[in-house]
């Protein structure tokens, strides 16, 4: 039933008692997980009561009542501290996901793991995690067509970061020469040599500052590209 990104996402939830699957929309994973028998019970959430309408269906229909619990509301505000092990928050943007986990610190600061799949900002998201008392303890990435999403897997904790670039190339995803790197780079570099292009036809004080910046991140985006030709070398 399940496939590609949500496949992925669920696979980084290990066996609990209750997770909390926040903005699930579709409600397709905590349904995966408790028919896998990866968790006993779920809770799940949505700003949107249409949204959670569709989840509240799904269960329905696998005679789920018992086992998922939908609750509407904001980020993690309808979930009580201690109450689950395992938060999830998928498809939502990087930012979004900074402010839920800032907006009810003590319901986060309860929470073994979180699952993270940030659609935007995921280079922010990965420093104010670091930053903020969190480590980051997995990633992976998943290709759809021609997108890429990044799962990034975090605990509480504290972690160094050597080299800013890790903010953008996840630093797990080095570690364990994940499959799909070599490609995700290489479309790092791509995106970032039509925007240093763009920038360069502008011309303007910003434009030649914005390039500079953006003719850095290239030169490191190429040495960790290198990295990952002779990691799969050797
Ligand atoms: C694009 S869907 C992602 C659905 C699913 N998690 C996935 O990854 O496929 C984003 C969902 O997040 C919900 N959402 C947005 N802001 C939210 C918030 N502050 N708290 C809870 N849910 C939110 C939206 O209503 C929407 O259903």
């Amino acid at each position: 039933m399940l496939k590609g990104r949500l496949l992925a996402i669920a696979k980084e939830v290990p066996p609990s008692k209750c997770i909390a699957d926040i903005g699930t929309d579709h409600g397709l994973v905590p349904v995966w997980l408790i028919e896998n028998g990866i968790v006993q019970k779920a809770i799940i959430t949505d700003i949107s009561s249409k949204s959670l309408a569709k989840a509240e269906g799904l269960i329905k229909q696998r005679g789920l009542e018992s086992k998922i619990e939908a609750r509407t509301g904001d980020g993690l505000k309808p979930i009580k501290p201690g109450e689950v092990d395992t938060v999830i928050m998928a498809g939502m943007g990087g930012m979004l996901i900074r402010n839920i986990l800032t907006d009810a610190p003590c319901v986060a600061e309860k929470v073994k793991r979180f699952v993270l799949q940030p659609m935007t900002a995921q280079s922010a998201l990965r420093k104010w995690l670091v930053e903020n008392g969190y480590a980051i303890v997995d990633e992976t990435l998943v290709r759809e067509d021609s997108r890429f999403y990044e799962i990034i897997v975090a605990t509480h904790g504290s972690q160094r970061i050597y080299n800013e670039v890790y903010y953008d190339i996840g630093y797990m995803l080095i570690k364990k020469n994940d499959p799909l790197l070599k490609e995700f780079i290489k479309q790092k570099i791509d995106k970032t040599n039509n925007i240093i292009h763009h920038l360069e036809r502008q011309n303007t004080e910003n434009s030649i500052n914005a390039a500079e910046e953006f003719r850095r991140k290239l030169l490191q985006y190429k040495e960790v590209y290198q990295w990952v030709l002779r990691l799969n070398k050797s």
